[in-house]
């Protein structure tokens, strides 16, 4: 595995999105046997976004979750998806070229620690798959909240390691020896395929998530299970 030091990651991560952006959301449907649709619409539901809401989707890659909360704030709302890889926001606004939500939302290249956004711009900030791979954890949150309205949401949606002792070795074998062939075959790049795996087992505990979020001045996190605790919601609240 590659020795995460912060630069050396960030690059790593950039280098390995920008080369898997064409099989990115066929493997995502295959390798979650379809159930990452579910999670991101779970996630956008759980945001309450309201029609004429102003939402940003942090490293939004293909954004696929920026459009369901797209369908949530409507043609009056507005969604930024914030990526610092070009090609996977080229992937998302191909996606919605010539769809209803081409007007609603608006993609630019930046970083996940350095959102381009005055304080109190939007009604909810998300995260999704990505805090694993972002530099700096604390500096994410700190930054999803400062651009969050008072009374806002900031969320995440990550993998997380499953409590029940029987089905975590079974998920581990999937993830640590099925993931990485499939995921290598399909998308030739087996070594990113590796990476998820590792920095599922590695990403800090939903509790230790739920301290980080209560340090950068998140209240009320409540923390969702889904799928046998294989992902998890954290939702914190902007006092
Ligand atoms: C696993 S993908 C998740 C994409 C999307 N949120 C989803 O649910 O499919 C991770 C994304 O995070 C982006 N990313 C990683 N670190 C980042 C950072 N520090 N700043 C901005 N984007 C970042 C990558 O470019 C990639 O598009």
């Amino acid at each position: 595995m590659i020795d995460f030091n912060t630069e050396k990651k960030a690059e790593y991560v950039q280098k390995m999105f920008s080369a898997i952006v064409d099989k990115y959301d066929l493997l995502n449907t295959l390798l979650s046997l379809n159930r990452d649709k579910y999670w991101r619409k779970f996630t956008a539901i759980k945001s309450e976004l309201k029609p004429g809401g102003r939402a940003i989707d942090v490293a939004t890659g293909t954004g696929e979750l920026a459009i369901e909360l797209a369908k949530l704030v409507g043609a009056n709302g507005k969604v930024v998806g914030v990526d610092f890889v070009k090609k996977m926001l080229a992937k998302a606004q191909e996606k919605i070229k010539n769809t209803k939500y081409e007007k609603i939302i608006e993609f630019i290249a930046q970083k996940a620690e350095n959102l381009p956004f005055l304080d109190n711009t939007f009604d909810c900030a998300t995260i999704s798959f990505a805090l694993r791979n972002v530099t700096d954890v604390k500096k994410t949150f700190e930054e999803m909240t400062r651009v969050v309205k008072a009374g806002g949401k900031v969320i995440s949606l990550e993998f997380t390691q499953p409590k029940n002792f029987l089905f975590r070795k079974i998920y581990y074998f999937y993830i640590l020896k099925v993931l990485p062939i499939i995921g290598g075959l399909v998308s030739k790049r087996k070594d990113a395929y590796v990476y998820l795996p590792n920095s599922v087992i590695n990403f800090p505990s939903k509790e230790k998530l739920k301290k980080i979020m209560e340090d950068v001045g998140l209240k009320n996190i409540k923390i969702y299970n889904l799928t046998c605790g294989v992902v998890a919601i954290h939702i914190g609240i902007k006092p």
